[in-house]
């Protein structure tokens, strides 16, 4: 797949883990991070969502960034750990449009000026409400779609195989697909095939600045941060989103969250996202959401619903889950405390710590 012999169907999802240097260098502590999902055997690693430019695309204070030649500098021990135990690096790029929440931040952009639902995270380093977006001009379309650009020349030069870009959860991107968003009326708003273009403009763009074997993956989800229950308008909606990306030259698309998709199909023949995504497409197609089950991972993947499946939050609380389970050793549970009150490397450091004061997960 990708054009490389992968060691399993086994990826680690992208998270945000707020532990960059207040200037969005990637760390020391990051690094390690990272081997250690190499190391423990997933076959893909992707990082968490990287701001690509200086401008508005950064969601949190301490997010790591792929903006500048230094901060791109920070990464290649990442990328280069990862790559070294056999490990495909992948690195999410993310823009965060009307949901970013960091402090300070004199510009936040979106499709429209529509203020988002819900309230910033804590977890992230925020609270209260999001602040009023300003709607993207058409010089902020190029100036963004560049900054992704870029970015991936940066990730590139770092040492990554390629590149997720993120158009899932509620992000800038996903702030066009999703229809309350985007109130555009210059072609990029209004019916779903209108919604799909910058996005899709964007995966374009990065594909044909990038070298055949640079992988340019697309992550999309239903749901977002501030709205678990947004759903798309049914299967020709899908069809036109996967369709689009497809043809705008996505190497692969990792579903969000469709872990309840599975345990749906399985009961009432609901078609999961990822087995339209394939079926539609041919790309390979990343499965993420609930699947730490082994069973039911292994299921997916044997039933065809997916290609890879990804795992978050079971891989941050098990780094070498793939490891542990191909020997049938035990893995260790996750639980909310280890992203709360934040959702920082330290802050699971220092519940891993306390477990091991109490004599346990040694
Ligand atoms: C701490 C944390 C940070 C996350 N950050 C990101 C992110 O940066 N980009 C992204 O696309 N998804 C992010 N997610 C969502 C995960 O990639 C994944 O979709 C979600 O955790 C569901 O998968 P799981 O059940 O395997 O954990 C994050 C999730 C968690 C728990």
């Amino acid at each position: 797949m990708f054009g490389r012999r992968l060691r399993n169907r086994l990826a680690v999802a992208p998270m945000t883990r707020v532990s960059a240097s207040g200037d969005g260098l990637a760390t020391d502590r990051m690094k390690d991070y990272y081997r250690d999902f190499a190391r423990g055997g997933f076959a893909i690693v992707i990082t968490e969502g990287t701001y690509t430019d200086k401008d508005a695309s950064q969601g949190y204070d301490r997010q790591p960034g792929i903006a500048d030649r230094r901060q791109a500098n920070s990464w290649k021990p990442v990328a280069n750990s990862i790559a070294d135990h056999g490990s495909l690096a992948i690195m999410q790029l993310m823009h965060a449009g009307a949901l970013s929440q960091r402090q300070g931040a004199d510009r936040v952009v979106a499709p429209s000026a529509v203020p988002p639902l819900g309230e910033m995270m804590p977890a992230y380093g925020g609270s209260g409400p999001y602040r009023l977006p300003s709607a993207m001009t058409t010089t902020d379309l190029a100036q963004v779609r560049k900054g992704f650009v870029a970015a991936a020349r940066r990730a590139r030069r770092a040492g990554f195989h390629g590149v997720e870009i993120h158009a899932a959860n509620g992000y800038l991107l996903d702030q066009f697909i999703t229809d309350y968003t985007n109130r555009r009326d210059d072609g990029y708003g209004g019916a779903v095939s209108a919604r799909i273009r910058y996005p899709a403009e964007i995966v374009a763009a990065v594909r044909d600045s990038s070298p055949d074997d640079f992988v340019v993956g697309i992550r999309v989800s239903e749901a977002k941060v501030n709205d678990f229950n947004y759903r798309w308008g049914g299967k020709s909606e899908a069809e036109t989103i996967f369709v689009a990306l497809a043809e705008a030259g996505a190497s692969y698309i990792h579903v969000a969250g469709e872990g309840r998709g599975f345990r749906e199909s399985s009961t009432d023949n609901r078609e999961p996202l990822t087995t339209m995504a394939r079926g539609m497409t041919g790309l390979p197609v990343i499965a993420n959401g609930g699947l730490h089950d082994p069973d039911l991972a292994d299921d997916v993947i044997r039933n065809e619903h997916a290609d890879l499946i990804s795992l978050g939050r079971a891989a941050l609380a098990t780094p070498n889950w793939p490891r542990r389970i191909a020997n049938g050793e035990r893995v260790v549970p996750f639980e909310n405390v280890m992203i709360s009150p934040s959702a920082s490397i330290q802050n699971t450091d220092a519940w891993f710590a306390r477990q091991l004061a109490h004599g346990m997960h040694a």
